[in-house]
């Protein structure tokens, strides 16, 4: 149990106005902050102001990236309680990250609770307004000054809040996507699999790319043969085709996806055949040739559920339900969110209140 220290914003700001937010760009009064120093571990939990801090330009983050990130969201339910949903993964996730990147692990109940206190303390800050909530954006940057390649000795963890809107300017309408054919996010062996900055980093130039060929985002293959649907930029990627529900394995080179997570059990439960066997991007682009691809969407926290209306591959295109959310994707954003807002029964366990 941390104990935290509350070392308040005295400045309130003027919040957003909620019929407008975008994503990720306002900021609350307070974030959380803890320290790790190697041989004394995490220490000096506490919540202040948020506001820049300092670090030296030796600092190891700035030279060889080593760092981590998550993402989640605090909503409020129309009886005005704030709820999370699924915290506990996200700190499993995170953990995992930390293994890879050579950080030191963050107990559970330490990143929960941190979370949790943070939520309270801004409870003000989540927004009401429909399809909005409180963007939580947990952190982890190395701080020692060194230039030698070797993991940090120190840390600071942190917790910033943004009350956001939807992610895509589309909202719930159909995303386009270009399949990248030439740039690669991921390899066995590497760090596709957790969160990692460097991964978001190295798809920049794919992403500038597809905008400027007028697309939303970038859909992966695997690094390897250039042949496997892996996983778009912000987001994990689903296909009905023919009945059956494809998404890619997460094997080593696509994020565990805790929506991803969350629709697999809902898909399951309602009886439809989801399958992780890696997918050709061929057999999607023939499907829709065929007439067979009935549904693609994208599963995140910042994304939600997506619908896809379009995919560019080489110079092939695929229109997918006409433009149209699909009745599958439908069903899981009226699930997921229906059970992040409140409006029905958690029956899956999911919900985490936050008072
Ligand atoms: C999320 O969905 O929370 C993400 O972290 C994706 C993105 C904003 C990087």
């Amino acid at each position: 149990m941390l104990d935290i220290k509350l070392n308040l914003s005295t400045n309130k700001k003027e919040k957003p106005d909620p019929s407008k937010l975008s994503f990720g760009v306002y900021f609350t009064d307070n974030m959380f902050v803890m320290d790790y120093t190697e041989g004394k571990g995490w220490h000096d939990p506490r919540i202040e102001a948020y506001a820049p801090i300092s670090l030296e330009p030796s600092a190891m983050v700035f030279h060889y990236a080593q760092e981590s990130f998550e993402g989640l969201k605090a909503y409020r339910t129309a009886d005005g309680t704030v709820q999370l949903f699924r915290p506990e993964k996200n700190a499993a996730r995170m953990n995992k990250t930390h293994e890879r990147m050579c950080i030191p692990q963050i107990p559970e109940e330490d990143f929960v609770q941190a979370l949790k206190k943070l939520v309270e303390v801004e409870k003000d800050w989540v927004p009401s307004n429909e399809g909005t909530s409180l963007y939580l954006r947990p952190f982890v940057i190395a701080t020692e000054p060194r230039l030698g390649v070797k993991p940090s000795d120190t840390y600071k963890f942190m917790i910033i809040a943004s009350p956001v809107g939807a992610y895509y300017e589309e909202g719930i309408n159909p995303v386009k996507i270009f399949v990248e054919d030439e740039y690669v996010r991921a390899t066995p062996g590497g760090t596709g699999f957790i969160k990692c900055g460097g991964n978001y980093a190295a798809s920049l130039a794919s992403q500038v790319k597809a905008h400027d060929l007028g697309y939303s985002q970038v859909l992966w293959l695997d690094g390897v043969e250039h042949k496997y649907v892996e996983e778009v930029g912000s987001m994990n990627c689903f296909f009905k085709i023919d009945g059956t529900i494809y998404t890619a394995p997460t094997v080593g080179t696509v994020l565990p996806g805790i929506t991803r997570m969350s629709c697999i059990e809902l898909l399951e439960k309602w009886g439809y055949k989801v399958s992780t066997e890696r997918l050709p991007i061929k057999d999607v682009m023939d499907a829709a040739d065929d007439g067979k691809l009935e549904e693609v969407f994208g599963t995140g926290t910042a994304a939600v559920i997506s619908p896809v209306g379009e995919l560019r591959y080489e110079d092939r295109i695929a229109h997918i339900n006409g433009g149209k959310i699909g009745e599958v994707t439908q069903k899981l954003y009226d699930t997921i969110t229906g059970i992040q807002w409140g409006k029905i029964p958690d029956t899956m366990g999911w919900i985490t209140k936050v008072d």
